[in-house]
């Protein structure tokens, strides 16, 4: 097919260079942005008298339908074209005539794909929101569900304190409601119109860029025309945010993985999302949330490629910026299809509320609280942490837990126990005591979840 840009040159290119310098394979899933942004810039064009009203008609009726049978499928993308605006082009031109020929004044590609990727961008930031709320939702039902269910809380994996379940699910939703907040504000920045710019220089003719933005719903207009099409700093900002969300659902994963495991039994995933294993037959793999973990690494490779692709380039358009696609479309697909297994999996998931009450009675967490007892009947504390550790220690002699030890042994200790003692290391009760805003008391939790909901009606 002869060149666009056939003038300049008259040699050939190479045809393995032509697939090289191709990105119509990956950047045809913009052809709706691109075409709705040719619509507005027609519109401009007629409006600020650079082309007659009838012809900017005649364009956006011709953009209309190649969007409609892209649509429909009546008629398909030509792998063969360098790029989606180049493609549109060439169609509108011939099915227009000269006409079609233009749509492509006063602006450039440069300034074209920018709008595009912004465009394109913006929608799936929408989408993103869209399912962290849903996310969100699954796990304050949870939350509310074990609102009272009690497990161990760990540090440094060794059972620490007594945490209820809706506890340790909130903190996920906290982290969330942040992602939420990075994405809305990454999309703020987004939201601005670099239709305009033209190649760098900006244009000799009369334009009205603020019309074009704000038929195509941008909040702002890019103010130098060679940032305009030199900044993709919104897709580092995604990229960025996309990172920090895997992060936030690779950690979770790992702790439903762990959960799952004979060792911890504290949660059952549904079948829909585990898989059984071909030799042994008591498997039943957390796969997705394994795949979750997995696909973390690739979004942390698409900022970094990202970030890379853009140290150093010079202003202001450079064909490496052509890689900002990958790395974007990559991230949105995996960020889509993880937040679309991860809702279903968390709606879904039982606790075990027995398990992680043994865990729980296992572990000597209420150890404090048992210390805390003795400085209540007037020992000074330290005295009172040693003999709490010597007790622990003859229970994990004796296979006993601290509950159930015989009030006899206690008092071989010292003479300040007294049958009160089972009411102050009751599990229930020490997080019940937790009253302290954000921690584990059933009350705290409440108001962490009504929190919650309030960000999310009002956010
Ligand atoms: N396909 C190109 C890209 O994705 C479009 C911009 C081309 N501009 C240019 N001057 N060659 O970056």
């Amino acid at each position: 097919m002869a060149k666009m840009w056939a003038g300049r040159t008259a040699g050939e290119t190479d045809r393995l260079a032509d697939d090289f310098n191709s990105s119509i394979g990956f950047d045809c899933r913009m052809y709706r942005q691109d075409i709705t942004g040719s619509m507005a810039h027609a519109a401009m064009l007629a409006k600020q008298g650079i082309i007659a009203p009838k012809e900017a008609e005649i364009l956006i009726e011709g953009l209309g339908g190649i969007l409609e049978d892209l649509n429909s499928g009546k008629l398909e993308i030509d792998l063969s074209c360098e790029d989606i605006h180049m493609f549109v082009e060439e169609v509108l031109t011939a099915r227009l005539g000269d006409v079609g020929k233009k749509l492509h004044t006063a602006r450039s590609r440069n300034d074209q794909v920018a709008l595009d990727m912004r465009m394109y961008l913006r929608d799936e930031v929408d989408g993103v929101i869209a399912r962290l709320r849903a996310l969100i939702g699954a796990l304050l039902v949870q939350a509310k569900a074990n609102r009272d269910v009690i497990m161990p809380g760990y540090t440094h994996l060794q059972r620490a304190q007594p945490i209820t379940f809706a506890h340790h699910l909130l903190a996920y939703a906290m982290m969330l409601l942040r992602d939420i907040d990075r994405f809305s504000d990454a999309r703020k920045r987004m939201n601005v119109s670099p239709i305009g710019s033209c190649a760098l220089a900006g244009t000799t003719y009369e334009t009205d860029r603020w019309f074009e933005a704000r038929e195509l719903k941008f909040d702002n207009i890019a103010r130098n025309s060679i940032d305009g099409v030199s900044d993709r700093d919104f897709c580092v900002e995604f990229l960025s945010s996309a990172a920090t969300l895997m992060m936030h659902l690779s950690r979770f994963s790992e702790e439903l993985i762990l959960w799952s495991s004979w060792e911890f039994k504290f949660v059952e995933l549904s079948d829909a999302y585990t898989t059984g294993s071909s030799i042994m037959p008591q498997k039943k793999n957390p796969d997705m949330a394994e795949l979750i973990r997995g696909k973390t690494g690739r979004v942390y490779g698409d900022l970094m490629a990202m970030l890379t692709t853009l140290k150093g380039l010079p202003l202001a358009y450079n064909k490496d910026m052509q890689e900002d696609k990958e790395s974007v479309f990559d991230a949105v697909d995996t960020l889509k299809m993880c937040l679309d297994v991860m809702i279903p999996m968390i709606e879904t998931m039982k606790a075990l509320p027995e398990n992680m009450k043994a865990a729980a009675q296992k572990g000597f967490i209420n150890a404090t609280d048992l210390a805390d007892y003795l400085v209540k009947k007037g020992m000074p504390f330290r005295s009172a942490y040693k003999i709490s550790g010597q007790l622990v220690s003859y229970c994990i002699q004796n296979g006993e837990v601290l509950e159930t030890l015989p009030l006899s042994v206690y008092r071989g200790y010292s003479e300040l126990f007294d049958e009160d003692l089972y009411e102050d290391i009751d599990l229930t009760v020490c997080v019940k005591k937790r009253i302290s805003e954000g921690g584990t008391s059933p009350e705290s939790t409440d108001a962490q979840i009504a929190y919650v909901e309030e960000v999310l009606q009002n956010g």
